[in-house]
């Protein structure tokens, strides 16, 4: 008889084990044999810290949108690793992260809800030390808007006091780089490019023009699951027929295949792709830049580690992921469109009843990951087994995430075929 799952692991796990590769063995095995992630990955604290810092702290991590950052002076603040991060566009309209505290006495200097900064200017609200948009300083402090006297402004100044530069004081920076339409920060000190940690994405989405897509609708959720099980949950079809009812009638098992090349990410697409009864998703004209294939296929791609892209030939739908705590999520989520998508005639009551459709599954799967978050917390459960056909993606994804907590850095390779299926028995 074969050892029950609950007695494979020691009753409790310590911060060491986190970082054992001894620890993920059943993980590790091929996608046939393999166990789930161990439960302690959604539920315990001192693995939260852990994966924080070494997946979070070391990987390019979805921000936000290149349509947030528009012009020079734009600004996004981010939550990256318990580290607060201004990512914003300079001058020449290329992209600069920074640490957001003040080199002064150490302020944090934007709100978390700041979108762009004037004069071009980050500006210490303590006492108005300012950056300009490549971080460098600018002034300690400076006077523009202060109603101190020019002739009294020199008590303030750093300027000639011994062993003091500003230029050695410039703002702490970071990596940022976009790929389409995603904005990545990257807060290792010697991150590989990313465009080798995305592998083969650039080249399959080519003709999508991503980089060209604009924001439609926007939406917040918040709810009480741990990031990796919305992840987890997006990566597989195993679920539809349950837990999507109205999905299943516009996206058919049969029709469903894996869609995997080298690189940081898992995929899937649909093929070919259902216009559902009323038209369902593809009310809005596709892009005339597709490819046959591309114009009949709906792919779905998680980019390790937190952001998922529902691709359409006419919309995307974005689900950008933020941990807070190991059972609790806020998700940003945006529906995006090239702009010739959006020129034709009701395209509005188009993109309301996207916005429904979008809601209605998005809610359901709240529902669901919830439920297992609430699940995982019983001690009975110690990891459980894949269904392989479905669940691939997880197994890659779970991979990943233990070569990160190890300290292993490696890019997945990809599937041998362009499209495997995923619905068939063999
Ligand atoms: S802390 Fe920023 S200027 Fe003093
Ligand atoms: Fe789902």
């Amino acid at each position: 008889m074969s050892v029950p799952y609950n007695k494979l692991y020691p009753d409790h796990f310590t911060a060491e084990d986190y970082i054992n590769e001894e620890t993920y063995k059943y993980t590790r095995a091929p996608v046939e044999s393999a166990m789930t992630i161990i439960p302690d990955a959604f539920t315990n604290k001192t693995f939260y810290g852990i994966e924080q810092d070494k997946i979070f702290g070391n990987s390019w991590v979805n921000i936000g949108l290149t349509a947030q950052l528009q012009n020079p002076g734009d600004v996004i603040v981010a939550d990256v690793a318990g580290q607060s991060i201004i990512v914003t566009r300079n001058k020449q309209g290329e992209l600069r992260a920074f640490y957001n505290v003040c080199r002064h006495r150490g302020v944090k200097l934007l709100n978390n809800d700041c979108t762009a900064v004037r004069s071009n200017r980050i500006r210490c609200p303590y006492h108005s030390w300012a950056y300009d948009l490549d971080g460098k300083c600018l002034g300690t402090p400076l006077f523009e808007g202060s109603d101190i006297p020019p002739d009294q402004q020199g008590v303030f100044n750093m300027k000639g006091v011994a062993k003091f530069a500003k230029e050695d004081y410039p703002l702490f920076s970071v990596h940022a780089d976009s790929w389409g339409f995603l904005i990545f920060v990257n807060l290792g000190e010697n991150p590989m490019p990313l465009l080798d940690y995305l592998g083969d994405l650039p080249q399959r989405f080519a003709n999508y023009k991503l980089e060209e897509w604009v924001i439609a609708r926007e939406k917040e959720f918040i709810f009480e699951a741990n990031y990796k099980l919305v992840a987890e949950n997006f990566m597989e079809y195993y679920h539809l027929p349950w837990v999507h009812p109205e999905l299943i009638q516009v996206s058919r098992m049969e029709d469903h295949y894996r869609w995997q090349g080298p690189g940081m990410y898992t995929g899937m697409t649909t093929w070919p792709i259902s216009q559902g009864e009323d038209g369902g998703w593809l009310g809005l004209p596709p892009m005339s830049s597709l490819s046959d294939i591309n114009r009949e296929s709906a792919r779905f791609i998680f980019i390790f580690p937190n952001v998922a892209i529902s691709v359409m030939p006419n919309h995307t739908f974005v689900m950008l992921t933020k941990p807070d705590g190991p059972a609790r999520t806020i998700e940003q989520t945006w529906i995006l469109c090239h702009p010739e998508s959006l020129e034709a005639d009701g395209s509005d009551t188009e993109l309301d009843q996207l916005t429904d459709f979008w809601t209605l599954v998005n809610e359901q799967d709240i529902d669901i990951v919830q439920r297992v978050q609430a699940g995982l917390s019983m001690k009975a459960y110690r990891g459980g087994r894949m269904c392989y056909h479905f669940e691939e993606p997880i197994h890659r994804f779970h991979n990943m995430i233990i070569d990160k907590m190890v300290g292993m850095e490696r890019v997945p390779q990809g599937d041998a075929k362009e499209q495997l299926p995923m619905f068939t028995s063999d």
